[in-house]
């Protein structure tokens, strides 16, 4: 057989070994060329099959094969639904074909296995996997808004029930190390290396010659039970809420879907299960937003990113060595302790040696965690500690090519420290400073070299969230960019690139969110309603609770710097109504968590009890307004006030060139600000509203109409609406 895609080959025993190469890619994807391509083999096999004793699917690649052609499921629109149908249940035939020929089918994964390549690898009857430590193993569909559309579905609910597939692959979209694969059951063995893995492939096929799938063979019993069965049916409607539960409420299109193919394929046989798979993987296809917002963020844009979208070209790959981290506070900590973790020597400097030997405190703690979690060796664990040298010295920071400084927020104290730094480390360091809200270019100049000085802005708890805000100053050279573009991505974050403003980009548009929520309760809004606007938005944490954790003392300095500002410049401020609710909330002594009161009530321990009773009497709220309310215009209005306060601002930043980069602001948003994800980001947000940029204008017309002038769209996004324009260009990074 000669194929493009597919490579085949027949030994003298009859084993045919088929291995997934496209020549035309780094990874094997299911795009047209290869469904032709696996169909036309599966014939093949299927008239030969007196000569065939059974087959091994491998991969060239140093992956196994990386799913669906997204770029051509992105590109899908409600007309094109018969064609997906048609696609997708012609993969599917080949596919049930292969596994009912009566002969054993093999699948020897070789690294990752994602999506379409896991569905290959389970149209399989028995999967042995290498033991790579790179390789990951699931059904992430979801996480891009949509569902697994070649039998993923179906198969799991077979091989493992309902709630089990539900649960530990469909509805999060887990991506498994090949030791959690086999534990969930998705893999059978796991082989040391590459040969080892075929020659268990191949015994497997020699003691295995009547191969069937467990779904046929006879007296088979779905796992946990049909949705007939009185302990599944008892289950089932816990599945729902505990999927509300998560989403506090948004809806999400790829959950509801596969809980329904999930379930309703379950009830009948498995060629009407696939067609019933097919329904809802067209219908996210060709008719969900979400799937297309999804889709567009969290794999091309945050690809983009990755690849180092927003990095300066012509400077070599640059790699930090050893790095001085200043201050051993809660974000130097956890900055150590991410660079340790990446392989980066750290010595960590505090004012005494005992604050520095705290700030390592941390590290033990969550290694110690991951150890006995059995997340991390030993080993490993040791390592990653004896890479933090504590110290309260400038003289242990010699050879360092690179600074990171995290000690209090002060201009001088900043300058100063810098200032004692730059002689001792190495004379072309890269000097960053993790800065939430001093302007760059002004730290800069209290070093002798601007040029290398760069904002790196880390977000809190360092070890878990993904993005850094790399903030670039007047002064900042491209090579320095492009070096702290590489920094980031080293330590095995998410990059975004902006420009020193006040506030850079996330600071300045979350605000948009937060002071839309404190604007409510000024309207006499009941906070319960506030926060379930802003969950029902699809927001991870509602605006209030959000507010006090972040604490009412930095929105009051920034409103203070924005005043000035404005004077200063001669304009006209026009307060934003939420700077009443700041200052009266401070007043009241109340300014969040780590104050034991805001606009909650706290215990001792810091933990969360209740909203704080008297927000009713300080903002005269009566007790029962808005509470029921089933006025879904009210509800929409509050929802779309918080999105669009911050889709307005993220529009003005692009206006001042604060930010230049729209996937950089959609990765931006949501890693770093928790925008919701099913918006597929802020930027997204403008472009996907109902009607795109014309239908966002007429909407901001109705909202400045009714809650004031901050929602005047910009006047650089009335052009594009009046030119049938989007607001990010076609091809835009
Ligand atoms: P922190 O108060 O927990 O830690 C600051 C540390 O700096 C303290 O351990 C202090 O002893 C040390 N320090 C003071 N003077 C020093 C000196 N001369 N040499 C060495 N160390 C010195 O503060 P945190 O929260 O870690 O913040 C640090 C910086 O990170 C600030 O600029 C802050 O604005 C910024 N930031 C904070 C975020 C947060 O969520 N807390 C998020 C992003 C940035």
């Amino acid at each position: 057989m000669n194929l493009e895609t597919i490579q085949y080959n027949q030994d003298e025993n009859g084993l045919v070994t088929l291995t997934l190469d496209d020549p035309q890619q780094s990874a094997n994807t299911m795009r047209r060329q290869f469904v032709e391509d696996y169909i036309a083999v599966v014939d093949h096999i299927e008239v030969n099959k007196a000569d065939i004793s059974g087959v091994l699917i491998t991969s060239a690649k140093p992956t196994f094969f990386a799913g669906g052609d997204l770029r051509e499921l992105i590109a899908a629109t409600p007309d094109d639904a018969p064609a997906f149908v048609e696609f997708s249940n012609r993969l599917k035939r080949a596919m049930r074909a292969l596994e009912t020929l009566g002969m054993p089918v093999v699948a020897a994964i070789n690294g990752a296995a994602l999506g379409g390549g896991l569905e290959i690898a389970l149209a399989c009857h028995y999967r042995v996997a290498m033991d790579n430590p790179s390789t990951r193993i699931g059904l992430p569909e979801v996480t891009l808004g949509l569902l697994p559309g070649g039998g993923g579905v179906v198969r799991t609910v077979r091989l493992l029930g309902v709630i089990e597939a539900l649960t530990k692959v469909l509805i999060q979209g887990q991506q498994m190390r090949v030791a959690d694969a086999k534990a969930v059951g998705l893999v059978d063995e796991i082989a040391a290396d590459s040969d080892a893995m075929l020659s268990a492939g191949k015994a497997w096929i020699v003691a295995n010659p009547k191969a069937t799938q467990p779904w046929d063979a006879r007296g088979y019993k779905m796992p946990g039970g049909t949705p007939t069965h009185p302990m599944l049916a008892a289950n089932l409607p816990a599945i729902p809420a505990t999927l509300r539960a998560q989403t506090k409420g948004a809806h999400y299109d790829a959950p509801h879907h596969i809980m329904s193919a999930a379930v309703e394929g379950a009830s009948v046989d498995i060629n009407r299960a696939f067609e019933i798979e097919t329904r809802y993987f067209v219908d996210l296809v060709c008719h969900s937003p979400q799937a297309k917002n999804m889709t567009q963020a969290f794999f091309f844009d945050l690809q983009a990113i990755n690849k180092g979208g927003s990095r300066p070209d012509g400077f070599e790959r640059w790699s930090a060595t050893r790095v001085a981290v200043l201050g051993a506070g809660m974000m130097g900590a956890g900055i150590a302790y991410q660079c340790a973790r990446s392989g980066i020597d750290v010595v960590l400097k505090d004012v005494s040696l005992e604050a520095a030997e705290k700030g390592k405190a941390y590290s033990e703690n969550l290694v110690t965690k991951a150890v006995k979690r059995g997340k991390l060796s030993q080993d490993k664990a040791n390592a990653h500690l004896n890479r933090i040298t504590p110290t309260d010295s400038y003289e242990n920071l010699a050879g360092c090519d690179l600074v990171i400084e995290a000690v209090f927020e002060s201009p001088d104290l900043k300058k100063q420290v810098f200032a004692d730094t730059e002689s001792v480390v190495a004379a072309d360091a890269l000097l960053c400073s993790n800065t939430s809200t001093l302007p760059i270019t002004d730290l800069a100049t209290g070093v002798s070299r601007p040029q290398d000085f760069i904002g790196l802005h880390f977000f809190s708890p360092v070890d878990k969230m993904p993005l850094v805000e790399i903030i670039v100053g007047k002064e900042t050279s491209d090579a320095a960019l492009a070096k702290a573009v590489d920094l980031v991505l080293q330590i095995g974050k998410t990059p975004i690139v902006v420009n020193d403003s006040r506030g850079f980009f996330t600071s300045r548009v979350i605000g948009g969110f937060v002071n839309e929520a404190m604007a409510m309760l000024t309207e006499g809004i009941n906070p319960v309603m506030i926060e379930r606007a802003g969950n029902q938005a699809g927001y991870p944490a509602p605006p209030l609770q959000l507010m006090d954790e972040l604490t009412l003392t930095l929105p009051a300095k920034i409103m203070a710097q924005n005043r000035a500002g404005a004077e200063a410049a001669g304009v006209e401020y026009v307060p934003h109504p939420a700077e009443t609710v700041v200052e009266q909330m401070l007043a009241a002594g109340r300014a969040g968590r780590s104050s034991g009161a805001g606009f909650y009530d706290y215990d001792e321990s810091g933990q969360r009890q209740k909203l704080w009773p008297g927000l009713f009497e300080m903002f005269g709220i009566e007790n029962d307004r808005h509470l029921q309310v089933d006025d879904e215009d009210l509800v929409k209005d509050m929802s779309e006030r918080m999105l669009f306060g911050e889709a307005i601002e993220t529009v003005k930043c692009f206006d001042e060139g604060v930010i230049t980069s729209y996937a950089d602001a959609n990765i931006g948003s949501i890693f770093g600000i928790g925008f919701p994800p099913w918006t597929g980001g802020v930027a997204q947000y403008v472009d996907q509203y109902p009607g795109g940029t014309t239908g966002f204008v007429a909407r901001c017309k109705e909202l400045s109409d009714r809650y004031g002038d901050r929602f005047i769209a910009p006047a650089s996004l009335v052009t594009k609406a009046d030119g049938g324009e989007p607001f990010r260009p076609p091809g835009a990074g």
